[in-house]
């Protein structure tokens, strides 16, 4: 995994908008995040996160077939990230996927990573989650500047009322990166992916949306929209969490029972990092101990595409996940897609 160095605040946060921590920690969980200095895209976060995913499994990208990342803040609006990351790792003739299905798309990869491991396409595959939700802020660097303390407070009125104007979405989100190695085994030894339950729910689609910049509007981006600060997320905070706090648990358990297992047989079960409540309603509707379920939200907010992996190497880091111990991930992100992933590592 790989994070931007530079940690946000609560405290800092509230710097520039009516909130607290106050606010939010009883709410969300979330004490801190990382956000990315000027200039560093989504492609770098997940560069560095592949960087080190390879060096972990000594491995050269030279050895890698397939790239796959996933990531609903790109650099660009096109090209994809895929492209751009194999540009930074120096990988000339590797072909790549980019996904964008926002906080399911790590999932969603780990899916497509099987599949095409399973139909003998690609023996490794380089997945990568990394977000820059930093850029989606509109205010401008002074602004930055007071919230990081480098200019003295306070902040200028307009943009601190713009600013709490979408406090319940920006004190959420934090920028980082992650990434898998993932390798065909032919040992016979039962380590990998068991089963995914997947879902989508179009209906749900604007309960999680950017309602501005798109091909459904002529031009696609005009100063209109900027002035209505169409490019920042609408999210649904309420109608998202009831969804998330009982699709996660369901389709949990549908993957279990599609192998004929039970929770009882599950070792770890990582969650999407959106909302520290969402999962502890999500743990209490399964009946799962605290032993086995591990959470990192607190220090890193919502990385969306990059929560998974990143939740993956803190919890093996720590001692949580051994070899050939089964782990359930588990995801819903705005789409709505969600659904839940076995492996047995
Ligand atoms: N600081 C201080 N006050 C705030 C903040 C804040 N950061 N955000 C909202 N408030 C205020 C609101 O303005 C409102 O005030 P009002 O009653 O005077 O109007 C009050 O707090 C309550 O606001 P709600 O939005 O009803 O607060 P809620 O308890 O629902 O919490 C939250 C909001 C944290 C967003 C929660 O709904 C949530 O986590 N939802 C799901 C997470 C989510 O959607 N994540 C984004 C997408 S991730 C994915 O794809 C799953």
């Amino acid at each position: 995994m790989y994070l931007p160095p530079q940690v946000v605040t609560n405290e800092m946060m509230s710097r520039i908008m009516d909130t607290s921590d106050e606010w939010i920690v009883p709410r969300t969980g979330i004490r801190e995040r990382h956000f990315v200095t000027p200039g560093v895209g989504s492609a770098e976060l997940g560069a560095e996160a592949a960087r080190a995913a390879l060096a972990e499994a000594g491995l050269g990208v030279d050895d890698i077939d397939f790239i796959i990342f996933a990531t609903m803040t790109p650099d660009y609006y096109f090209p994809g990230n895929g492209g751009l990351l194999a540009e930074r790792l120096g990988m000339k003739r590797t072909h790549a996927l980019d996904i964008r299905m926002q906080c399911a798309g790590f999932l969603s990869g780990l899916q497509t990573a099987d599949a095409f491991i399973r139909s003998g396409m690609y023996d490794r595959i380089l997945l990568v989650g990394a977000e820059v939700h930093s850029a989606l802020m509109p205010w401008p660097e002074p602004v930055w500047d007071v919230m990081l303390g480098k200019a003295p407070g306070p902040c200028d009125p307009e943009w601190y009322a713009v600013a709490t104007g979408m406090r319940d979405r920006a004190v959420l989100f934090g920028d980082g990166g992650g990434a898998f190695v993932l390798e065909a085994n032919e040992s016979g030894d039962g380590r990998g992916f068991l089963s995914f339950a997947m879902y989508t729910d179009g209906k749900h689609w604007d309960k999680l949306h950017v309602p501005g910049v798109g091909s459904k509007f002529r031009p696609y981006i005009n100063f209109e929209m900027v002035r209505r600060l169409d490019g920042i997320p609408i999210v649904e905070g309420r109608q998202v969490f009831r969804l998330a706090a009982h699709l996660m648990p369901e389709a949990v358990l549908s993957v279990l029972a599609s192998r004929g297992k039970t929770l009882a047989d599950l070792d770890l079960l990582l969650m999407h990092q959106a909302n520290l409540r969402i999962n502890e309603a999500a743990q209490k509707a399964l009946g799962l101990p605290d032993g086995k379920v591990f959470n990192n939200i607190e220090k890193y907010g919502n990385t969306t595409a990059a929560t998974l992996p990143m939740a993956f190497h803190e919890a093996k880091l720590a001692g949580r996940i051994k070899r050939g111990n089964l782990v359930g991930f588990t995801a819903l992100g705005a789409g709505l897609h969600w659904g839940a992933g076995l492996v047995v590592v």
